[in-house]
């Protein structure tokens, strides 16, 4: 039988243990950035290309919960890594406008040495986050793409418009390519399913934010992917994606084992020796 101090102490214990698990998913995790280092191999990679750096942001969500310094920090993270690109795929705000030419100006602060891009997301109002982050020095890509150049050869970045909240349109996006490797960003991962065979080599998306909330064991119970890309590297034919976490937050104010992500992706040729290439800022 229990006792009456048992049970006062068994909840106390729960009391203090959800309290802690609170606390956690409230203000410890959502500020506790994770940065992966990803290899991602490309058949077609011109070897001016091999060992091309590129950093992704995602998901910003500046907002109430999300705040400016926050975003500062993870700026100052990502020009750390000494990218040679940086790609940024959508949702800079939360619910509010006010917090687009904030997010902008810290955005400005980012630094690559071959380009900033960007995409946008289904909480980006089109007109005004197009203007303020090309104010921002950032080229934003709805359903286009441009050429980049290394020495006598090229590759295509490219963007397409939301899923949720404008018209994909992947023809005006690949009109005028040739048979050169095409990097793809969007804002949601879905896209993936609209990707014929060799169209694109290598999508970034982001838009999950890994579900925000995922129970230890079991997983996050709710994704916003109708075919559960959550967060990770996927691939399909001769196409891989890689689906960032972001690192904001929408909805309830929390994040549980789900961190807030900077992912560095390194490119690589079939053919490449890793040993040989190395990032120097
Ligand atoms: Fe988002």
């Amino acid at each position: 039988m229990i006792s009456r101090r048992m049970f006062i102490r068994g909840v106390l214990g729960c009391g203090f243990g959800a309290l802690s698990v609170g606390a956690y998913g409230r203000l410890l995790e959502p500020r506790w950035v994770e940065i992966n280092n990803v290899q991602v191999k490309i058949n077609r990679l011109p070897k001016q290309f091999d060992g091309v750096t590129i950093a992704q942001l995602s998901d910003i969500h500046h907002g109430k919960y999300v705040p400016r310094e926050f975003i500062r920090r993870c700026v100052r993270k990502v020009n750390a890594l000494c990218p040679d690109i940086v790609v940024l795929t959508g949702d800079y705000v939360y619910r509010s406008r006010a917090y687009l030419l904030p997010v902008a100006e810290e955005l400005s602060e980012l630094k690559a040495k071959e380009g900033v891009f960007a995409v946008l997301g289904n909480h980006d109002d089109k007109d005004r986050t197009f203007h303020a982050l090309s104010k921002a020095g950032i080229r934003v890509l709805i359903n286009e793409h441009v050429p980049l150049y290394r020495k006598n050869d090229y590759l295509f970045i490219a963007g397409v418009d939301d899923l949720w909240n404008g018209r994909v349109d992947f023809c005006r996006t690949l009109k005028g390519t040739d048979n050169k490797p095409k990097l793809l960003l969007a804002h949601n991962p879905d896209i993936f399913e609209m990707t014929k065979a060799r169209e694109f080599d290598f999508l970034m998306a982001g838009h999950t934010h890994g579900g925000q909330v995922s129970v230890p064991f079991y997983g996050p119970p709710m994704v916003y992917s109708r075919y559960g890309y959550t967060a990770g590297l996927f691939r399909k034919g001769n196409t891989a994606m890689y689906v960032n976490k972001g690192i904001g937050i929408s909805g309830l104010p929390v994040r549980f084992c789900a961190r807030p992500e900077i992912t560095l992706f390194t490119l690589r040729s079939e053919k490449s020796d890793d040993a040989q290439h190395q990032n120097h800022c």
